[in-house]
Protein backbone atom coordinates (compact mmCIF):
# COMPACT_ATOMS: atom_id res chain seq x y z
CA UNK A 1 0.00 0.00 0.00
CA UNK A 2 1.42 3.48 -1.05
CA UNK A 3 0.61 6.80 -1.47
CA UNK A 4 3.70 7.83 -3.70
CA UNK A 5 2.74 8.42 -7.14
CA UNK A 6 3.40 9.57 -10.69
CA UNK A 7 2.16 13.19 -12.21
CA UNK A 8 3.43 14.51 -14.82
CA UNK A 9 6.59 12.31 -14.78
CA UNK A 10 7.35 13.66 -11.76
CA UNK A 11 7.50 11.20 -8.80
CA UNK A 12 5.59 12.65 -5.71
CA UNK A 13 5.76 10.68 -2.67
CA UNK A 14 1.71 11.70 -2.42
CA UNK A 15 -0.50 13.14 -3.70
CA UNK A 16 -0.64 15.99 -1.99
CA UNK A 17 0.49 19.41 -3.02
CA UNK A 18 0.37 22.42 -1.15
CA UNK A 19 -1.35 25.72 -3.79
CA UNK A 20 0.32 28.79 -4.70
CA UNK A 21 -0.14 31.13 -2.00
CA UNK A 22 1.29 32.97 0.64
CA UNK A 23 2.28 29.94 2.50
CA UNK A 24 4.21 29.37 0.00
CA UNK A 25 5.88 32.72 -0.62
CA UNK A 26 9.48 31.95 -0.17
CA UNK A 27 11.89 29.13 0.41
CA UNK A 28 11.48 29.16 4.03
CA UNK A 29 7.66 28.15 3.82
CA UNK A 30 8.40 25.24 0.94
CA UNK A 31 10.85 23.95 3.27
CA UNK A 32 7.97 23.76 6.28
CA UNK A 33 5.52 22.36 3.95
CA UNK A 34 7.74 19.37 2.94
CA UNK A 35 8.72 19.14 6.39
CA UNK A 36 5.07 18.42 7.42
CA UNK A 37 4.77 15.91 4.58
CA UNK A 38 3.80 17.55 1.55
CA UNK A 39 4.14 15.80 -1.98
CA UNK A 40 5.01 19.02 -3.38
CA UNK A 41 4.89 22.56 -3.23
CA UNK A 42 3.28 25.25 -5.88
CA UNK A 43 4.97 28.68 -5.01
CA UNK A 44 3.08 31.49 -5.03
CA UNK A 45 2.44 33.06 -8.36
CA UNK A 46 5.72 34.34 -9.81
CA UNK A 47 5.70 37.59 -11.99
CA UNK A 48 7.74 40.25 -13.52
CA UNK A 49 6.50 43.69 -11.24
CA UNK A 50 5.68 42.41 -7.93
CA UNK A 51 2.60 44.40 -6.81
CA UNK A 52 1.65 46.59 -4.06
CA UNK A 53 1.43 45.48 -0.60
CA UNK A 54 -2.39 46.16 -0.24
CA UNK A 55 -3.81 46.41 3.06
CA UNK A 56 -6.26 44.03 4.42
CA UNK A 57 -6.20 41.75 2.07
CA UNK A 58 -7.28 38.57 3.79
CA UNK A 59 -11.17 38.21 4.97
CA UNK A 60 -12.39 35.34 6.82
CA UNK A 61 -16.23 34.86 6.76
CA UNK A 62 -16.13 31.68 8.82
CA UNK A 63 -16.43 29.33 5.92
CA UNK A 64 -14.38 30.61 3.20
CA UNK A 65 -12.03 33.45 2.60
CA UNK A 66 -11.99 36.07 0.10
CA UNK A 67 -7.94 37.39 -1.05
CA UNK A 68 -6.77 40.06 -2.97
CA UNK A 69 -3.11 39.86 -2.79
CA UNK A 70 -1.75 39.40 -5.71
CA UNK A 71 1.43 36.89 -6.24
CA UNK A 72 4.40 36.59 -4.93
CA UNK A 73 6.44 40.05 -3.60
CA UNK A 74 9.97 38.58 -4.47
CA UNK A 75 11.44 39.39 -7.68
CA UNK A 76 12.22 36.98 -9.69
CA UNK A 77 16.44 36.94 -9.69
CA UNK A 78 15.84 36.46 -5.84
CA UNK A 79 13.75 33.33 -6.14
CA UNK A 80 16.98 31.91 -7.34
CA UNK A 81 17.72 31.55 -3.05
CA UNK A 82 14.56 30.84 -2.36
CA UNK A 83 14.19 27.72 -4.54
CA UNK A 84 17.67 26.77 -3.50
CA UNK A 85 16.44 27.34 0.56
CA UNK A 86 13.10 25.37 -0.34
CA UNK A 87 14.95 22.55 -1.93
CA UNK A 88 17.82 22.15 0.57
CA UNK A 89 16.03 18.51 1.86
CA UNK A 90 14.34 17.69 -1.15
CA UNK A 91 11.17 17.97 -2.56
CA UNK A 92 9.64 18.69 -5.62
CA UNK A 93 9.00 22.38 -6.19
CA UNK A 94 6.47 23.83 -9.03
CA UNK A 95 7.14 27.33 -10.36
CA UNK A 96 3.76 29.15 -10.43
CA UNK A 97 4.81 32.20 -12.97
CA UNK A 98 2.12 34.34 -14.82
CA UNK A 99 2.44 37.19 -17.50
CA UNK A 100 0.47 38.99 -20.23
CA UNK A 101 2.69 38.21 -23.17
CA UNK A 102 4.24 34.55 -24.78
CA UNK A 103 7.93 36.16 -24.25
CA UNK A 104 7.54 37.54 -21.07
CA UNK A 105 5.88 34.03 -19.48
CA UNK A 106 8.40 32.25 -21.57
CA UNK A 107 11.19 34.37 -19.86
CA UNK A 108 10.18 33.48 -16.16
CA UNK A 109 9.67 29.73 -16.81
CA UNK A 110 12.77 29.39 -18.69
CA UNK A 111 14.62 31.71 -15.58
CA UNK A 112 12.70 29.17 -13.09
CA UNK A 113 14.10 26.22 -15.18
CA UNK A 114 17.05 27.59 -14.63
CA UNK A 115 16.91 28.27 -10.57
CA UNK A 116 15.89 24.11 -10.29
CA UNK A 117 12.21 24.41 -10.10
CA UNK A 118 10.89 20.86 -10.69
CA UNK A 119 7.82 22.15 -13.02
CA UNK A 120 6.25 25.16 -13.99
CA UNK A 121 2.18 25.96 -13.39
CA UNK A 122 0.61 28.87 -15.36
CA UNK A 123 -1.21 31.00 -13.08
CA UNK A 124 -3.55 31.69 -15.74
CA UNK A 125 -6.69 31.87 -13.54
CA UNK A 126 -6.70 34.84 -10.79
CA UNK A 127 -9.88 36.52 -10.45
CA UNK A 128 -8.17 39.63 -9.94
CA UNK A 129 -8.68 42.91 -11.72
CA UNK A 130 -9.28 41.86 -15.31
CA UNK A 131 -8.03 38.14 -14.76
CA UNK A 132 -10.74 36.27 -15.89
CA UNK A 133 -11.76 38.57 -19.28
CA UNK A 134 -8.26 39.11 -20.51
CA UNK A 135 -6.61 35.68 -19.31
CA UNK A 136 -8.62 33.10 -18.21
CA UNK A 137 -11.17 33.02 -20.32
CA UNK A 138 -9.03 33.92 -23.49
CA UNK A 139 -8.89 30.67 -25.35
CA UNK A 140 -6.36 32.06 -27.72
CA UNK A 141 -4.52 33.25 -25.42
CA UNK A 142 -4.18 30.31 -22.70
CA UNK A 143 -3.19 28.47 -25.63
CA UNK A 144 -0.58 31.20 -26.88
CA UNK A 145 0.93 31.52 -23.21
CA UNK A 146 0.95 27.68 -22.72
CA UNK A 147 2.72 27.41 -26.11
CA UNK A 148 5.65 29.65 -25.62
CA UNK A 149 6.34 27.92 -22.20
CA UNK A 150 5.83 24.15 -23.37
CA UNK A 151 8.63 25.09 -26.15
CA UNK A 152 10.98 26.75 -24.35
CA UNK A 153 11.31 24.48 -21.44
CA UNK A 154 12.17 21.22 -20.62
CA UNK A 155 9.86 20.46 -17.39
CA UNK A 156 6.30 19.53 -17.51
CA UNK A 157 3.87 22.27 -17.71
CA UNK A 158 0.37 22.12 -15.91
CA UNK A 159 -1.74 25.13 -16.22
CA UNK A 160 -4.49 26.33 -13.93
CA UNK A 161 -7.86 26.78 -14.62
CA UNK A 162 -10.78 28.99 -13.42
CA UNK A 163 -14.13 27.81 -12.96
CA UNK A 164 -15.52 31.53 -13.75
CA UNK A 165 -15.81 30.79 -17.35
CA UNK A 166 -18.03 29.92 -19.33
CA UNK A 167 -16.94 26.61 -21.09
CA UNK A 168 -13.74 25.27 -19.48
CA UNK A 169 -13.51 22.12 -21.61
CA UNK A 170 -12.68 24.03 -24.46
CA UNK A 171 -10.02 26.12 -22.50
CA UNK A 172 -8.54 22.92 -21.18
CA UNK A 173 -8.62 21.36 -24.81
CA UNK A 174 -6.64 24.13 -26.29
CA UNK A 175 -4.06 23.65 -22.89
CA UNK A 176 -3.85 19.90 -24.47
CA UNK A 177 -3.14 21.17 -28.11
CA UNK A 178 -1.17 23.46 -26.88
CA UNK A 179 1.23 20.51 -25.55
CA UNK A 180 0.95 21.19 -21.84
CA UNK A 181 1.38 18.42 -19.65
CA UNK A 182 -1.07 18.68 -17.12
CA UNK A 183 -4.18 20.74 -15.62
CA UNK A 184 -4.67 22.08 -12.47
CA UNK A 185 -8.36 23.51 -11.11
CA UNK A 186 -9.55 25.76 -9.72
CA UNK A 187 -8.25 29.11 -9.18
CA UNK A 188 -10.10 30.92 -6.47
CA UNK A 189 -13.76 32.66 -7.40
CA UNK A 190 -14.72 35.77 -8.06
CA UNK A 191 -16.29 37.22 -5.10
CA UNK A 192 -17.28 39.82 -2.83
CA UNK A 193 -17.41 38.36 1.08
CA UNK A 194 -19.72 40.75 2.14
CA UNK A 195 -20.93 44.11 3.03
CA UNK A 196 -20.37 45.65 6.71
CA UNK A 197 -23.85 47.10 6.55
CA UNK A 198 -23.29 49.80 9.19
CA UNK A 199 -20.24 50.91 7.68
CA UNK A 200 -21.85 50.99 4.32
CA UNK A 201 -18.96 49.26 2.45
CA UNK A 202 -17.50 46.35 1.12
CA UNK A 203 -15.36 44.50 3.71
CA UNK A 204 -13.05 44.50 1.24
CA UNK A 205 -12.26 47.26 -0.98
CA UNK A 206 -12.34 45.35 -4.45
CA UNK A 207 -13.14 42.15 -6.03
CA UNK A 208 -11.48 39.35 -4.45
CA UNK A 209 -11.50 35.34 -4.74
CA UNK A 210 -12.97 32.75 -2.78
CA UNK A 211 -11.68 30.03 -1.59
CA UNK A 212 -11.95 26.71 0.90
CA UNK A 213 -14.76 25.01 1.99
CA UNK A 214 -17.76 26.64 0.16
CA UNK A 215 -15.96 26.25 -3.26
CA UNK A 216 -14.97 22.24 -3.25
CA UNK A 217 -18.89 21.88 -5.20
CA UNK A 218 -17.53 23.83 -7.58
CA UNK A 219 -14.13 22.39 -7.60
CA UNK A 220 -15.35 19.24 -8.38
CA UNK A 221 -17.41 19.95 -11.11
CA UNK A 222 -15.00 21.66 -13.12
CA UNK A 223 -12.35 19.04 -12.46
CA UNK A 224 -15.20 16.19 -13.69
CA UNK A 225 -15.67 17.86 -16.69
CA UNK A 226 -11.90 18.74 -17.53
CA UNK A 227 -11.38 14.55 -16.89
CA UNK A 228 -14.04 13.89 -19.93
CA UNK A 229 -12.97 16.58 -22.07
CA UNK A 230 -8.93 15.86 -22.43
CA UNK A 231 -6.67 13.31 -21.56
CA UNK A 232 -4.03 15.19 -19.58
CA UNK A 233 -3.65 14.19 -15.63
CA UNK A 234 -5.49 16.81 -13.38
CA UNK A 235 -4.63 18.59 -10.42
CA UNK A 236 -7.70 19.06 -8.00
CA UNK A 237 -7.88 21.96 -6.11
CA UNK A 238 -10.60 23.66 -3.90
CA UNK A 239 -11.88 23.70 -0.29
CA UNK A 240 -10.33 20.58 0.28
CA UNK A 241 -10.03 19.79 4.04
CA UNK A 242 -10.12 15.70 4.56
CA UNK A 243 -9.15 12.79 3.35
CA UNK A 244 -12.65 12.11 1.98
CA UNK A 245 -12.39 15.61 0.34
CA UNK A 246 -9.31 14.12 -1.51
CA UNK A 247 -10.79 10.97 -2.20
CA UNK A 248 -13.71 12.99 -4.13
CA UNK A 249 -11.70 14.92 -6.53
CA UNK A 250 -10.02 11.71 -7.27
CA UNK A 251 -13.25 9.46 -7.69
CA UNK A 252 -14.13 12.50 -10.19
CA UNK A 253 -10.47 11.96 -12.69
CA UNK A 254 -7.96 13.97 -10.04
CA UNK A 255 -4.85 12.19 -9.82
CA UNK A 256 -3.06 14.48 -7.71
CA UNK A 257 -4.36 17.25 -5.59
CA UNK A 258 -3.74 21.27 -4.03
CA UNK A 259 -4.38 21.82 -0.73
CA UNK A 260 -3.93 26.24 -0.19
CA UNK A 261 -7.05 27.68 2.32
CA UNK A 262 -7.19 24.72 4.97
CA UNK A 263 -3.65 24.62 5.61
CA UNK A 264 -3.10 28.62 5.65
CA UNK A 265 -6.07 28.74 8.52
CA UNK A 266 -4.95 25.55 9.92
CA UNK A 267 -1.40 24.94 9.82
CA UNK A 268 0.53 22.20 7.53
CA UNK A 269 0.67 19.73 10.47
CA UNK A 270 -2.82 18.68 8.44
CA UNK A 271 -0.96 17.14 5.49
CA UNK A 272 -0.27 14.06 7.87
CA UNK A 273 -3.65 13.96 9.26
CA UNK A 274 -5.42 13.91 5.53
CA UNK A 275 -2.26 11.19 4.33
CA UNK A 276 -3.07 9.23 7.58
CA UNK A 277 -7.05 8.86 6.37
CA UNK A 278 -6.08 8.34 3.14
CA UNK A 279 -4.04 5.00 4.33
CA UNK A 280 -7.04 3.95 6.61
CA UNK A 281 -9.62 4.57 3.86
CA UNK A 282 -6.98 2.47 1.24
CA UNK A 283 -6.17 -0.14 4.41
CA UNK A 284 -10.26 -0.65 4.91
CA UNK A 285 -11.09 -0.63 0.64
CA UNK A 286 -8.07 -3.46 0.24
CA UNK A 287 -6.34 -0.60 -2.31
CA UNK A 288 -2.94 -0.43 -3.08
CA UNK A 289 -2.56 2.57 -4.83
CA UNK A 290 -5.11 5.67 -5.16
CA UNK A 291 -4.40 4.89 -9.33
CA UNK A 292 -7.23 2.58 -8.62
CA UNK A 293 -10.01 5.06 -7.96
CA UNK A 294 -9.39 7.63 -10.03
CA UNK A 295 -12.27 8.37 -12.10
CA UNK A 296 -13.92 5.60 -10.82
CA UNK A 297 -17.49 7.94 -10.53
CA UNK A 298 -17.08 9.57 -13.71
CA UNK A 299 -19.08 7.29 -15.01
CA UNK A 300 -22.02 7.31 -12.84
CA UNK A 301 -22.00 11.48 -13.69
CA UNK A 302 -24.36 11.44 -16.54
CA UNK A 303 -25.44 14.22 -19.18
CA UNK A 304 -28.02 15.65 -18.05
CA UNK A 305 -31.00 14.27 -20.46
CA UNK A 306 -29.19 10.94 -20.17
CA UNK A 307 -30.75 10.27 -16.16
CA UNK A 308 -33.76 8.49 -15.88
CA UNK A 309 -36.67 9.30 -13.51
CA UNK A 310 -36.39 7.13 -10.55
CA UNK A 311 -40.03 6.51 -9.02
CA UNK A 312 -38.00 7.20 -5.80
CA UNK A 313 -40.03 8.29 -1.99
CA UNK A 314 -38.99 9.18 0.92
CA UNK A 315 -40.19 7.04 3.76
CA UNK A 316 -39.18 6.96 7.56
CA UNK A 317 -35.84 4.85 8.30
CA UNK A 318 -36.86 2.10 11.38
CA UNK A 319 -37.52 4.42 13.91
CA UNK A 320 -40.64 6.45 14.27
CA UNK A 321 -39.87 10.50 14.85
CA UNK A 322 -41.57 11.90 17.30
CA UNK A 323 -38.99 15.17 17.22
CA UNK A 324 -41.74 17.77 17.85
CA UNK A 325 -39.35 20.27 17.96
CA UNK A 326 -37.28 20.11 15.13
CA UNK A 327 -40.40 19.68 12.19
CA UNK A 328 -37.18 20.61 9.73
CA UNK A 329 -38.50 18.30 6.72
CA UNK A 330 -42.23 19.49 7.72
CA UNK A 331 -40.74 22.77 6.77
CA UNK A 332 -38.49 22.04 3.93
CA UNK A 333 -41.23 19.84 2.14
CA UNK A 334 -42.56 22.44 -0.92
CA UNK A 335 -44.83 19.74 -1.83
CA UNK A 336 -46.42 19.56 1.63
CA UNK A 337 -45.80 15.56 1.59
CA UNK A 338 -44.46 16.07 5.52
CA UNK A 339 -46.75 16.73 8.22
CA UNK A 340 -47.02 16.33 12.12
CA UNK A 341 -49.35 14.49 12.99
CA UNK A 342 -50.66 13.21 16.97
CA UNK A 343 -46.76 13.93 17.68
CA UNK A 344 -45.51 11.44 14.88
CA UNK A 345 -44.16 12.74 11.41
CA UNK A 346 -45.89 11.26 8.45
CA UNK A 347 -44.86 11.13 5.16
CA UNK A 348 -48.03 10.92 2.37
CA UNK A 349 -45.90 9.06 -0.21
CA UNK A 350 -48.67 10.32 -2.69
CA UNK A 351 -48.15 13.50 -2.56
CA UNK A 352 -44.15 12.88 -1.97
CA UNK A 353 -42.22 13.39 -5.11
CA UNK A 354 -38.93 12.35 -3.84
CA UNK A 355 -36.82 15.46 -4.64
CA UNK A 356 -34.63 13.62 -1.60
CA UNK A 357 -34.60 17.63 0.33
CA UNK A 358 -35.61 16.48 3.72
CA UNK A 359 -33.39 13.72 4.10
CA UNK A 360 -30.69 15.47 3.92
CA UNK A 361 -32.25 18.20 6.12
CA UNK A 362 -33.13 15.98 9.17
CA UNK A 363 -30.53 16.53 11.57
CA UNK A 364 -30.87 12.50 12.94
CA UNK A 365 -30.68 10.90 9.38
CA UNK A 366 -34.05 9.60 9.98
CA UNK A 367 -35.22 9.60 5.97
CA UNK A 368 -34.47 7.67 2.97
CA UNK A 369 -35.87 7.65 -0.59
CA UNK A 370 -37.17 3.94 -1.39
CA UNK A 371 -38.11 2.93 -4.54
CA UNK A 372 -41.95 2.20 -4.01
C1 LIG B 1 -4.54 34.26 0.15
C2 LIG B 1 -4.49 33.49 -1.14
C3 LIG B 1 -3.49 33.75 -2.08
C4 LIG B 1 -3.43 33.02 -3.27
N1 LIG B 1 -2.40 33.27 -4.16
C5 LIG B 1 -2.33 32.54 -5.30
C6 LIG B 1 -1.26 32.75 -6.21
O1 LIG B 1 -0.33 33.53 -5.99
N2 LIG B 1 -1.28 32.04 -7.37
C7 LIG B 1 -2.26 31.12 -7.66
O2 LIG B 1 -2.20 30.49 -8.72
N3 LIG B 1 -3.25 30.88 -6.78
C8 LIG B 1 -3.31 31.57 -5.62
N4 LIG B 1 -4.33 31.31 -4.74
C9 LIG B 1 -5.34 30.27 -5.07
C10 LIG B 1 -4.98 28.91 -4.46
O3 LIG B 1 -3.77 28.40 -4.96
C11 LIG B 1 -6.11 27.88 -4.74
O4 LIG B 1 -6.23 27.70 -6.13
C12 LIG B 1 -7.46 28.33 -4.19
O5 LIG B 1 -7.29 28.98 -2.96
C13 LIG B 1 -8.44 27.17 -4.04
O6 LIG B 1 -7.94 26.18 -3.17
P1 LIG B 1 -8.29 26.14 -1.58
O7 LIG B 1 -9.77 26.21 -1.45
O8 LIG B 1 -7.67 24.89 -1.08
O9 LIG B 1 -7.63 27.35 -1.01
C14 LIG B 1 -4.40 32.02 -3.54
C15 LIG B 1 -5.40 31.76 -2.59
C16 LIG B 1 -5.46 32.47 -1.41
C17 LIG B 1 -6.53 32.15 -0.40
Amino acid sequence: MTLSTEFMGLKLKNPIIVAAGPWSRNGEMIKKAFEAGAGAVVTETIVNEVNSDIRPRIAFDGRGVQNIRLYSDILIEEWQNEIKIAKSRGGVVIASVCAQTPSEIKYIATKMEKMGADAIELGLASPMGEGIEVLASNTEKVYELTKAVVDSVNLPVMVKLSQNVSNIAKIARAVEKAGANGISAIDTVRCIIGVDVKNRRPYLPTYGGYSGGPIKPLGLASVATIAQSVKLPVCGIGGIETGENVLEYMMLGASTVQIGTFLMINGFEHIDKIKRELLEYMNINDIKNLSEIRGVALNKLKAFDEISVEPKTARIKKEECYENECKKCVKCCVYGAIEMKEDKIMIHKEICRGCGLCCDICPSNRIELIWD
